[in-house]
């Protein structure tokens, strides 16, 4: 099935992302963290005064991955972020899994790299969210560190870095 990504631009997408992120992040987190660490990390990451918030300053850009016209998923990225892609966000929507959105973001995603000069991604990934870690060594990604962010409010973050090489740009001859 072919997925479209559209750039999210309007109050209504940005809406709709934090839509479709609020059950995905309590499905996945409240077991790895806490129900209050989830809500807590909503509020500063994905509620859509943060998204405004990251759009605005903190370099992001967020596409939502549309199945037959329907938002199934989305990615959130940081182009240029220490020289490198970061992909802060890969969220598919428990009905859209096992269809093959992770490899269409990652095929978008090197596309952008390409255009931007770009040669690595990484990422952060919770190190008890199996599925993700496998699903990230799946498509390349290797780990390069690990890290332990604290995020306010008592909670941490305690993460893997990830990273997958691209091909660079194209040179002309
Ligand atoms: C992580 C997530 C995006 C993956 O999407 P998904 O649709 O469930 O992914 P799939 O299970 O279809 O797997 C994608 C690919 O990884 C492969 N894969 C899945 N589990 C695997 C495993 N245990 N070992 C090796 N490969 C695996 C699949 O075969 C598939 O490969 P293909 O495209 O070559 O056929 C999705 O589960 C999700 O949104 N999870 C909640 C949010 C989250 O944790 N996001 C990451 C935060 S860092």
């Amino acid at each position: 099935m072919a997925v479209a990504f559209k750039k999210v631009e309007t109050p209504e997408e940005m809406e709709t992302i934090a839509q479709i992120a609020e059950p995905i992040w309590h499905a996945t987190y409240d077991t790895l963290t806490s129900r209050a660490a989830t809500d807590y990390m909503i509020e500063q990451f994905q509620s859509v005064p943060a998204i405004r918030r990251q759009l605005a300053q903190e370099g992001y850009v967020y596409y939502l991955m549309l199945l037959e016209g329907e938002a199934a998923g989305f990615i959130g990225l940081v182009p240029h972020k220490e020289g490198k892609m970061f992909l802060s966000k890969l969220y598919v929507a428990e009905r859209y899994r096992g269809m093959g959105l992770p490899r269409a973001a990652f095929d978008f995603i090197a596309e952008l790299c390409t255009l931007e000069g770009l040669d690595k991604i990484y990422l952060t990934v919770n190190k008890r969210n199996r599925h993700a870690i496998d699903v990230y060594k799946h498509f390349g990604f290797y780990e390069i560190d690990a890290v332990v962010t604290d995020i306010g409010c008592g909670y941490v973050m305690d993460d893997y870095i990830l990273q997958k090489d691209v091909c660079g740009p194209k040179t002309e001859d």
